[in-house]
């Protein structure tokens, strides 16, 4: 992570003047020194003890087939609380749906699941995306605990659960598909319950502020690259290089994948990062047309909403990986089922630092400051991921 953010990249998005300032120094420090718990209480977010918008009984009932009797965990700690601050919305929306409460249920463990205590989440953009209603059809019901990625710290399990304990320390995106059923419970609250195959010991080397950047950015990066069928020798081209999902396809495609040439876009003060992530040709796609260059790849991995351009940057019988916007062929779109073998797999390059996670200077927000999280992801202009922390 040092390595990554010691580069002096001149990304105006990245000027290091919020009110967060403690935690926008270039590399990361303990998270348990950052961000105390007193400093966080002083922000008011949860000030609503006496009218809590989203009482317990409330979201107990309407839990997605989440509750499940109490005597399918096998092994519960004792401090584990009945209700929990959670953020909450009751609406579709802007940001402004957004509450911050204090009486939420905390959610019972079904036979495969595990709670986990959250310490950090990520946001990613289907996080607002689900929050504006752009896929209420196959949404759980409202009202809903936003957040689909976590690192934390198992602290009940399922009477099924074979591997997780007590005490491990896992991260992974809590919803098998992105969007189709998600979690009424999120992981922007102090638990979470997550099936055990959705899960991964967190790398060793990690803390929980990185390792909660990583699953669904993650995974997407991995599931694109191995539809496409990138293999060692080949080239790509990733558009939107220095974003949550970009800043790991160009490091997984060189580290994991074997290529031989990786380019990529982003905006002027973005360049340096991409070459610090091992891109050969960084694109600075404010002064260039990437789909007007001679060389033509193998593989484009399209983080942006490029489709239509995308495909004139493919050579012949390539492949382009769409994730957002129109689909032009030979485009394919495809939405990232959570996995944590996949993040198992991975754990072996992360531990070894080939892969690293690359977390917004501009954070990590602490729990209090989730509006303002989301309102800086919702910019388009996340440098990495948008990291949550602590919680609370
Ligand atoms: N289908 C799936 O399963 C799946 C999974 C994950 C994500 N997604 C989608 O994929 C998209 C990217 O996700 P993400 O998490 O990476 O988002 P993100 O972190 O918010 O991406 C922000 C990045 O996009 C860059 N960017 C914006 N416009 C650009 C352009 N014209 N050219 C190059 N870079 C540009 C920004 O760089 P600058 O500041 O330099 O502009 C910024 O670094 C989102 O639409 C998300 O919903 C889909």
């Amino acid at each position: 992570m040092e390595a990554v953010l010691s580069t002096q990249f001149t990304n105006p998005h990245l000027s290091l003047s919020s009110s967060s300032s403690s935690s926008l120094k270039p590399t990361l420090v303990s998270f348990t020194t950052r961000f105390p718990e007193t400093s966080c209480r002083r922000t008011g977010g949860w000030r609503r003890k006496t009218q809590p918008r989203f009482p317990l009984p409330f979201l107990r009932i309407s839990a997605n087939s989440q509750s499940a009797p109490s005597s399918a965990a096998t092994a519960i700690s004792s401090s584990i609380p009945s209700a929990m601050k959670g953020w909450v919305y009751g609406d579709y929306g802007s940001v402004e749906v957004l509450k911050l409460e204090e009486n939420v249920s905390v959610p019972e463990v079904k036979e495969d699941q595990v709670l986990v205590k959250v310490a950090a989440a990520a946001l990613n953009p289907v996080d607002f995306k689900r929050r504006q209603g752009k896929f209420k059809a196959t949404d759980s019901p409202l009202p809903t605990v936003p957040g689909y990625d976590v690192a934390g710290v198992v602290v009940k399990v399922g009477s099924q659960v074979k591997s997780l304990k007590e005490g491990d320390e896992v991260y992974g995106d809590i919803n098998e598909k992105a969007l189709e059923g998600p979690k009424q419970y999120g992981s922007l609250a102090e638990y979470t319950a997550v099936e055990e195959k959705l899960l991964a010991l967190k790398p060793k080397n990690l803390d929980f502020i990185q390792a909660a950047g990583l699953p669904l950015a993650i995974e997407t990066a991995y599931e694109g690259l191995e539809r496409a069928g990138l293999s060692p020798g080949k080239s790509v081209l990733v558009l939107g290089g220095a974003g949550g999902v970009g800043s790991l396809v160009v490091q997984l495609a060189k580290q994991v994948f074997g290529a031989s040439r990786v380019a990529a876009t982003a905006s002027t003060g973005k360049l340096e990062l991409l070459k610090s992530l091992g891109v050969d040709l960084a694109i600075d796609y404010t002064k260039e047309n990437f789909e007007e260059l001679a060389e033509k790849f193998d593989v484009v991995y399209d983080a942006v909403g490029q489709c239509d351009k995308a495909v004139k940057a493919v050579k012949e019988g390539g492949s382009v990986v769409v994730l957002t916007g129109a689909v032009t062929p030979p485009g394919f779109r495809f939405v990232v089922t959570s996995n944590g073998a996949v993040l198992e797999k991975l754990n072996t390059y992360l531990e070894s630092g080939k892969v690293k996670p690359v977390v917004d200077p501009k954070g990590p927000f602490p729990f209090s400051q989730l509006v303002q999280a989301f309102s800086y992801l919702e910019a388009g202009h996340a440098t990495g991921k948008v990291v949550i922390h602590p919680i609370p």
